[in-house]
């Protein structure tokens, strides 16, 4: 485990404005993160992603856990010019919870 899933349900309040996950997730101003750990970036079917995202995902980047950390951290340093208009969590801990959290969404 790579933090506190309960915990990070309450993290991910800071998300959900844009974000959502679970069995009736649709894309919103963001894409829906079910599945997000070892997606390959800016993959989600009918979701109209910045052409950062686009160059990532064209550059081969995936998400596992590495750079889930360092995109949520500071989303612009990880993807120049992301879409992504999210200060960041600066706590690690916060971050661990958080990913914990989304891991469940992923099947495996
Ligand atoms: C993209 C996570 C907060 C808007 C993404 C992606 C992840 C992510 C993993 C990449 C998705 C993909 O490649 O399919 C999170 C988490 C958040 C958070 C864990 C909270 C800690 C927010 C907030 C907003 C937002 C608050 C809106 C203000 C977006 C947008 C994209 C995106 C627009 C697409 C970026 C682009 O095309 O460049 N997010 N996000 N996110 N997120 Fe977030």
């Amino acid at each position: 485990a790579i933090g506190d899933a309960d915990r990070g349900a309450k993290v991910f309040r800071k998300c959900t404005g844009c974000h959502q996950v679970g069995s009736d997730a649709s894309n919103r101003a963001g894409p829906h993160l079910n599945g997000i750990f070892g997606r390959r970036a800016g993959s989600i079917e009918g979701f109209d992603y910045s052409k950062a995202m686009d160059r990532a995902h064209d550059d081969g980047m995936v998400w596992d856990i590495e750079h889930l950390d360092a995109y949520i951290e500071n989303p612009r340093a990880l993807v120049s010019g992301t879409r992504m208009s999210f200060r960041g969590l600066k706590d690690p801990q916060d971050r661990h919870d958080v990913l914990a959290y989304l891991r469940q969404f992923t099947a495996n």
